[in-house]
């Protein structure tokens, strides 16, 4: 294992969802470095098979433990449904024995398993895979879940349009089934949609919790973390942050400031 100093964080996403996770690692965990990788590229991944979705992932965890990554946390769901697993058994034992990548759906699902009626909206890839309700039924076989993919929000959220009346169309109409079956619950299961929090919590009214995923994934981290001396940081706080584009950044940096509340500076275009 590495030495206590500047342990570095991976956090990779498909674009600039991963943001709403990153947030959160900030305020929570600021000693560490972060090295942020948006494949914006190759973006929207929710739609390519589980073999194209695993070699993207697998190609962005090659890059950042390049950058050297002790430790790499897929914020993205649609990777963390289709890779994690097979890159946790498969590709890390042989390539990278002493580094981990974590995914978003295992917290997640802990998270809301004991509520009845869970509602999990996502990437056509992430729902197909059935990881949400498969990692919710190892909690609480009782659970009932309901879900419905949406796969025009992630581009919508890419180009600014959050907020916006055509998207609010878009999301009320993949929202309605889930509202239908009057769920308790719903899982934003895609870094981008807490893009879209407040308009989500009002279409789906006082009845339902929409939790916001980057809070409860931070969390998760920090309680990782203290189980897992190996990864603790020297205390004094460098604060560095990098941020990987693989296609031009103008987009990612303007929503991503906004998104943030500070600069982006550290920035590099480069390529898998
Ligand atoms: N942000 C990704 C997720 O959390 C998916 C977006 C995409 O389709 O690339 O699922």
């Amino acid at each position: 294992m590495p030495d206590n100093k500047n342990i570095k964080i991976g956090v990779f996403d498909s674009g600039l969802g991963g943001l709403t996770v990153l947030k959160h690692f900030l305020k929570k965990l600021p000693q560490y470095d972060y090295l942020y990788l948006g494949d914006t590229a190759r973006l929207p991944y929710g739609g390519h098979s589980q073999a194209v979705i695993y070699r993207y992932t697998q190609e962005a965890v090659d890059f950042l433990f390049s950058k050297g990554c002790q430790l790499i946390i897929l914020a993205c769901n649609t990777a963390s449904a289709q890779a994690l697993h097979r890159l946790q058994q498969e590709y890390l034992p042989t390539k990278y024995p002493d580094r981990r990548i974590l995914g978003v759906i295992i917290p997640l699902s802990e998270k809301v398993a004991n509520r009845k009626k869970i509602g999990v909206i996502g990437t056509r890839a992430t729902i197909s895979s059935g990881a949400y309700e498969q990692e919710i039924k190892k909690v609480n076989p009782k659970a009932q879940i309901f879900h419905n993919s949406a796969p025009l929000l992630v581009p919508l959220i890419e180009e600014g349009l959050a907020g916006k009346d055509v998207t609010n169309k878009i999301l009320k109409k993949y929202l309605r089934p889930l509202k239908q079956e009057k769920i308790n619950t719903l899982i934003l299961g895609c870094t981008h949609y807490p893009f879209l929090l407040k308009d989500v919590q009002r279409l789906m009214g006082k009845n339902c919790d929409v939790f916001d995923p980057g809070k409860i994934i931070g969390d998760s981290l920090d309680d990782y973390l203290k189980r897992h001396p190996e990864f603790k940081s020297s205390n004094k706080k460098t604060g560095k942050r990098n941020f990987y584009l693989t296609d031009q950044p103008e987009n990612f940096i303007r929503l991503g400031e906004h998104f943030l509340g500070e600069k982006i500076n550290n920035w590099e275009t480069i390529s898998l």
